[in-house]
């Protein structure tokens, strides 16, 4: 790894390609976001039910000059006034990662600035630095995306503890997985969350696994008990609404990331938790967090929604600190899909 000391940076180009959304963004002082551009291929990835990894590099081949030539005229600035270039380098999937890192290495090497690349995990945390007011250290982080759920302490930038993860699905693969299920499309998340919320949560008592040990989540047991549970019914012909079904598991989902969110935050005797990844994009769980953390006094911080799914934004904001923080950075940048926190 090879650190290099740095002048001042002011605008960071950022890129994102880790899956299935190419993302380039223009960011400022590490919280104004002059332009956050994503094309999703979401389209294209629904005709096969999740996100086709051969697809999606080529996709984000074709995409990447476009959005950077959008970006710039969006924030109205030129390459001349950008001081570095930031990128995913991991976790995600090989090709699209490869694709985003060659570009950013391609830009910084052409114009000799620098390159930083960035844990994608790391970005999504940092989604919450582009919040008017920011948390301070320490605080409670819960990621909770497609292919993450994990409750991290972060003592400081860039200092995190891991305090529990998934054993087997992640949160919103159980929504997509529940989704494709119910032969109701791709992403699950957005489309289980609209069904919901015309469904009744107490319909279906659908089990929340590993309610008292420690701060690890599963979903699988939760995706097996909705399955059964639905293939019984249709067996016996009764008739049910896919509405309840969806607020039903969508209710399980929510009531466990809360029980063990709040539970880290007062272990350690900490009050702000800071929620980030693609889940956080529902609104249910948005407010029942709300709610909750008020009622026991901690606070709780969620980025815009524009900064929950998968964009550069948090990217542009992560490198932002990054290079504040250590004073130097990354710049020997090799492709990690299984890059851990
Ligand atoms: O953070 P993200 O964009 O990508 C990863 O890093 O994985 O998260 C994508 C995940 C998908 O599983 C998607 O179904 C879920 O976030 N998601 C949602 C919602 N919007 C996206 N889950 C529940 N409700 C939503 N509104
Ligand atoms: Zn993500």
């Amino acid at each position: 790894m090879i650190f290099k000391t740095l002048t001042m940076i002011k605008n960071i180009l950022a890129i994102e390609t880790s899956c299935d959304e190419t993302s380039v963004a223009i960011v400022q002082n590490g919280n104004k976001v002059l332009s956050n551009l994503i094309s999703s291929q979401i389209k294209v990835h629904q005709n096969y039910g999740g996100v086709v990894p051969e697809i999606a590099s080529r996709m984000h081949v074709e995409k990447m000059n476009l959005l950077i030539e959008k970006a710039f005229l969006e924030s109205k600035l030129t390459l001349n006034d950008i001081q570095a270039v930031a990128v995913t380098y991991g976790p995600g999937l090989e090709g699209s990662l490869l694709v985003g890192v060659v570009a950013a290495k391609t830009i910084a090497a052409l114009k000799k600035i620098s390159l930083i690349g960035v844990n994608h995990l790391h970005g999504h945390i940092y989604a919450n630095f582009l919040l008017p007011k920011p948390p301070k250290f320490p605080f409670i982080a819960l990621i909770v995306s497609g292919g993450h759920t994990q409750l991290v302490l972060v003592q400081k930038h860039f200092q995190f503890k891991v305090l529990g993860s998934t054993r087997d699905d992640a949160a919103g693969e159980s929504f997509d997985k529940i989704a494709r299920f119910l032969e109701l499309g791709y992403p699950g998340g957005p489309i289980i969350e609209k069904k919901a919320h015309i469904g009744s949560d107490k319909a279906f008592k659908f089990p929340q696994a590993m309610k008292k040990i420690g701060y690890e989540f599963s979903f699988s047991g939760l995706k097996t008990a909705v399955i059964q549970e639905i293939t019984r019914l249709k067996k016996e012909k009764i008739s049910f609404k896919i509405e309840d079904v969806c607020a039903s598991f969508q209710k399980a989902v929510i009531d466990i990331l809360i029980l063990k969110a709040i539970k880290a935050c007062q272990d350690h005797h900490i009050n702000q938790l800071v929620l980030c990844g693609g889940v956080t994009a529902n609104q249910t769980l948005r407010n029942a967090f709300e709610k909750s953390c008020s009622e026991v006094g901690i606070q709780c911080f969620v980025p815009p929604l524009d900064f929950c799914t998968d964009n550069a934004g948090m990217i542009g904001a992560a490198a932002h600190y990054m290079y504040k923080t250590k004073k130097g950075i990354n710049s020997n940048i090799k492709v990690n899909p299984n890059l851990e926190i």
